[in-house]
């Protein structure tokens, strides 16, 4: 089918209630007509998302914000400005167009505008908001390619449309304007030193499980095999412990790190933008191998590296019961 076919199908089915996996250069989204109430709770059902997490609202341009949000402040537009479209997400107080059951009843919206082309073309031709979390089961790693989506959700969806891997990798910084001082939300694909420098000031992240951002749950973003965290210096050691124990030990780290002999490598760059591209599909094909742990080397905690060590905590964190 041509593309352009496809994305006239994309847009009649979310107007009739469908729901769509749509590529970002985040990750993949699944995404809903963000005023159609009944599509957004399959989209939760399809998830298996507690209803009270809240949804990103994706728009096709900053100007949508005075739409969705009743108060925009300047910061805000600055962002946008300086950010949009991207893999930034402002959390601003919403109006009456974002519903409970996109804003889980809270009294703020999160809004985003993508870069991708077929996100864009979409938003565009749809003229409205979607609602899109990232197109995986709760409490599980986000899809980058269309074929993780395949895999994780398959026939629950009316449409797989395929936009390649995402450039980004990890999900957008989520930045809250709703309490006067921003804060981040969550660390993402936007370097939290570039939202410093816009605003000629720190913006300081406030990483909270009390808060209900499902990314923030303590385990979230979680492979199957169980996952350690290491320096790259101490990875070696970590290794040759667990492997003691009798557990079947892989390592997601750069290239060059030094490992005992026969234990699988699943390549992550130390840059950490490079690191992020890859660091989801990576966990999935290390997770296909079937080890009992995975030892993960951390990258610095600068630009996205810090996306990348929050997801990473995430994925090492104790597991509770459902997810
Ligand atoms: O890059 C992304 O942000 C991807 C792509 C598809 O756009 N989306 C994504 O959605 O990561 P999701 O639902 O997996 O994560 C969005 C996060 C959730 O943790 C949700 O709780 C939080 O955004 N969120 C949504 N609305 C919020 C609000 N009003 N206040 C605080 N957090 C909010
Ligand atoms: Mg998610």
């Amino acid at each position: 089918m041509l593309t352009s076919d496809l994305l006239i199908r994309a847009v009649e089915l979310l107007r009739r209630g469908g729901v769509i996996a749509l590529p970002t250069e985040t990750v993949y989204g699944l995404a809903a007509n963000a005023e159609d109430e009944l599509a957004v709770r399959r989209v939760f059902a399809i998830k298996g998302r507690p209803a009270t997490h809240p949804l990103i609202v994706h728009v096709a341009e900053a100007q949508a914000l005075s739409s969705w949000a009743r108060h925009v402040p300047e910061d805000a537009w600055r962002l946008a400005e300086a950010f949009w479209p991207g893999p930034l997400t402002l959390v601003l107080p919403r109006s009456p167009r974002a519903t409970d059951a996109v804003t889980g009843g809270q009294d703020t919206v999160a809004l985003r505008v993508p870069h991708h082309p077929l996100a864009r073309a979409v938003l565009e031709a749809l003229g409205g908001g979607v609602a899109a979390p990232s197109a995986n089961r709760f409490g599980r790693v986000s899809p980058t390619t269309a074929e993780h989506v395949r895999a994780d959700l398959g026939a629950d969806v009316d449409l797989v449309l395929d936009g390649g891997p995402c450039t980004v990798g990890v999900e957008s910084t989520i930045v809250d304007l709703s309490q006067g001082e921003p804060a981040v939300l969550r660390p993402g694909g936007l370097a939290v030193e570039e939202l410093s420098r816009v605003l000629g000031r720190p913006v300081p992240v406030r990483v909270s499980s009390t808060v209900r951002v499902s990314g923030s749950l303590a385990s979230h973003y979680a492979p199957r095999a169980g996952v350690v965290l290491a320096e790259p210096s101490e990875a070696a050691a970590r290794v040759e412990s667990l492997r003691a124990r009798g557990q079947r030990v892989g390592v997601l780290g750069p290239p060059g790190l030094a490992l005992p002999p026969g234990i699988p490598r699943y390549d992550v760059p130390e840059e950490p933008s490079a690191a992020a591209r890859v660091l989801y599909t990576r966990l999935r094909e290390a997770d296909e191998q079937g080890h009992d742990v995975l030892v993960a080397c951390l990258p610095r905690a600068e630009g996205l590296g810090l996306a990348v060590r929050d997801r990473l905590n995430r994925a090492a964190a104790p597991r509770t019961p459902g997810e």
